[in-house]
C-alpha cells in the first residue's frame, strides 16, 4: 500500500499564521504539522508517500522534507523511533478544488495499488497497522465519537444493523456522534469515482462523496479510532493539538 498526505489548500481559516507559509509547516508542540500524518503513515509501515500541496510553498515542503532519506533519520532522531527509510514524492495542487481534487493527483503514483490517504492537518495517537492490513478492496474510513462533529463528515447508521449508510458533510443536525476523521483507505477504483464527482455547493470535490460510493456499493468498512484524534486547522484546534502532543511526550 502506498501513502497520500494532502497538504493543499490556503488555511484560511488559520489566516494571518498561514499569511506567509503553509498550514501543515506550522509548528504543533514541537515539530512541524506534517510530520504528524507523517508518523501515522510510518507506524502502518508504509514506505512510499506522496506528499500533494500547492504551488506556493512547495519549495518549503522539499527543503524540509527532501526525499526522505535524511528527514526519517532525523525524525527518528528527535523521536527515538526506528522508522525504515521512505521515498517522498511530490504533486502540486492548482488552486484548493477539494480534498478529492488533491487526491485525483496521486492516480499514477498509486498505479493498481490501495492507498493510505491522510489530511495534512489530521493528528492521531493510533497505530492503524492491524487495520490496513486487513484491508483487501474497497474503502476504510475510520470514526470517533466527538462533542461538536457539525464541522465533520458525520457518518448515518441504519438503526438495526449499525452499518453505515451514508455520510453527510458538515450536517447543521448530525444523526450520529461520531465524525468521520481525515484517514482514508482505497482501493485503486477511487480514481475512476472521482472523475465522476461534481463540484459540491462549495465549489470543491467532496471526500465525503468519494466514501458515498463506496457506502452505495456495498464496499464500505469502518473501523473505530481509540486513542485521541484532531484536525489542527483551526485557532482552537492548532492549539489544543499541541497541547494533546504535549501531554503525549510527557508521559514518555
Ligand atoms: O478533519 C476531518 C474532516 O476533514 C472530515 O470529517 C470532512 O469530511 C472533510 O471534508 C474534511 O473537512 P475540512 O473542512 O476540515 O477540510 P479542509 O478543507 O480543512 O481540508 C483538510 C485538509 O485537506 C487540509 O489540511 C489540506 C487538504 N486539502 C484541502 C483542500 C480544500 C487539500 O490538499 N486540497 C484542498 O483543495
Amino acid at each position: 500500500m502506498k501513502g497520500v498526505i494532502l497538504g493543499g489548500g490556503f488555511g484560511t481559516r488559520l489566516y494571518p499564521l498561514t499569511k506567509v507559509t503553509n498550514k501543515h509547516l506550522l509548528p504543533v508542540y514541537n515539530k512541524p504539522m506534517i510530520c504528524y500524518p507523517i508518523e501515522t503513515l510510518l507506524k502502518m509501515g508504509i514506505t512510499e508517500i506522496l506528499i500533494v500541496t500547492g504551488i506556493e510553498f512547495a519549495g518549503d515542503f522539499l527543503r524540509l522534507l527532501g526525499h526522505g532519506e535524511e528527514f526519517i533519520a532525523d525524525l527518528n532522531k528527535w523521536n527515538n523511533t526506528q522508522y525504515p527509510v521512505v521515498q517522498f514524492h511530490y504533486a502540486v495542487q492548482k488552486g484548493a478544488g477539494g480534498i478529492a481534487d488533491a487526491l485525483r493527483l496521486a492516480e499514477l503514483f498509486a498505479g493498481k495499488d490501495s492507498v493510505a490517504v491522510i489530511l495534512g492537518d489530521n493528528i492521531f495517537e493510533d497505530n492503524f497497522k492491524n487495520e490496513m492490513t486487513k484491508h483487501e478492496n474497497g474503502a476504510m474510513i475510520f470514526i470517533k465519537e466527538v462533542k461538536d462533529n457539525r464541522r465533520f463528515g458525520v457518518p448515518i447508521f441504519d438503526a438495526e444493523t449499525k452499518r453505515i449508510v451514508g455520510i453527510e458533510e458538515k450536517p447543521t443536525k448530525p444523526k450520529s456522534s461520531y465524525a468521520v476523521t481525515g484517514l482514508y483507505i482505497y482501493d485503486h477504483r477511487v480514481f475512476d469515482i472521482i472523475r465522476t464527482l461534481k463540484p459540491s455547493v462549495r465549489g470543491e470535490l467532496e471526500i465525503t462523496d468519494v466514501n458515498n460510493w463506496y457506502v452505495k456499493n456495498g464496499s464500505m468498512n469502518c473501523a473505530i479510532v481509540n486513542g485521541f484524534w484532531t484536525d489542527a486547522g483551526t485557532i482552537e484546534t492548532l492549539h489544543s493539538a499541541s497541547a494533546l502532543v504535549k501531554e503525549k511526550e510527557s508521559k514518555k
